[in-house]
């Protein structure tokens, strides 16, 4: 019987890591996955020590700091260091990685939808530190894949659809950033890509290197809120008026590039995946979110 690699979670108590266990399991992979206290992926005998004992085929790194609460490079050092220290042992033992990033390695000055190729010119420490990471596994690992992906959302706390939904039922007024477009993308489509390419890199296809997957059909951020309060009018009394725009520059969040669009062709082209549409997996957060 055709046996599926085992895999490793790193970062799985997070939105991208949830969703991957959970779908791994269902499709029948043999899978281990382990949250921030299990593995730190800053320490480098704790991985040693994990690749040793779970022996995975494949590594799926879903940690990273996305909000760090001080303001330096150094506190993003999950996704630098730990992304290298991932890398390096990875390649001691033997072992490929999917090593996830984003559309704000690009400065998002573009007015088209960025691809693989073009230069990082990251913005923000967030988009620098998630860039340094790709360059080091780049030079560590080479059966790595990158998947950059656009504005996930999930069932998990912290996701962007469930705060919103948490402000639209406690405040009068909430705002959402001005000008930004992306491609909004449910944390459950990634990790189906993240396995479809997994079976297909097992099964010998030589698909090596960095890659685009958003859900299609770019919005703007208040595209977006808009879509995630008027499917949540099912559920609940909140009205489209209560949401206002603002310069980004004016809220608590952290800043994005104004166009974080991502073209898809090269995932299309090389592993035959197409982008699904996000409203589908919103539904399903937003169900979720009422359940
Ligand atoms: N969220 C987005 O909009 C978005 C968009 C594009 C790409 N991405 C990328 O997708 C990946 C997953 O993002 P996500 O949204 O799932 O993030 P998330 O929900 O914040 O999850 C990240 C997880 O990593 C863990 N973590 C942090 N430092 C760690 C360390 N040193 N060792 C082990 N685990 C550690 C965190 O645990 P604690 O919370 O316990 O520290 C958390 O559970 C990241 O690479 C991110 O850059 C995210």
């Amino acid at each position: 019987m055709f046996e599926l690699p085992a895999l490793l979670v790193v970062g799985a108590q997070g939105q991208l890591g949830y969703e991957v266990e959970v779908l791994a399991r269902e499709q029948g992979f043999s899978v281990t996955a382990l949250d921030h206290a299990q593995l730190d992926i800053l320490d480098s005998a704790a991985v040693v020590a994990a690749l040793a004992e779970y022996k995975p085929k494949f590594v799926i790194n879903a940690a990273a700091v996305l909000n760090a609460l001080e303001p330096q490079l150094a506190s993003y050092a999950a996704n630098t260091r730990g992304a290298a220290i991932l890398a390096e042992n990875c390649r001691a033992a033997g072992c490929a990685m999917i090593h996830l990033s984003c559309a704000e390695v690009f400065a998002g000055d573009l007015n088209e939808p960025y691809v693989e190729d073009q230069d990082p010119a990251p913005l923000t420490l967030y988009g620098q530190s998630k860039a340094r990471g790709e360059e080091l596994v780049r030079a560590a690992l080479p059966h790595h894949i990158i998947l950059r992906t656009g504005w996930l959302f999930g069932v998990r706390s912290g996701s962007f659809v469930r705060e919103l939904l948490e402000q639209a039922r406690k405040q009068e007024q909430v705002y959402i950033a001005d000008g930004l477009v992306g491609d909004p993308t449910p944390a459950a489509d990634v990790a189906r890509v993240v396995l479809a390419m997994i079976k297909q890199l097992d099964s010998g296809a030589e698909g090596w290197g960095t890659y685009h997957y958003s859900a299609s059909e770019s919005v703007s951020w208040f595209g977006f809120a808009e879509a995630i309060i008027a499917t949540a009018r099912q559920y609940a009394d909140i009205s489209l008026e209560r949401l206002l725009t603002r310069p980004q520059a004016q809220l608590p969040m952290r800043q994005r590039p104004v166009n974080s669009r991502l073209d898809c062709d090269k995932i299309l082209c090389t592993f035959g995946i197409h982008q699904r549409a996000w409203r589908s997996g919103l539904m399903q957060v937003v169900r979720n979110y009422y359940s």
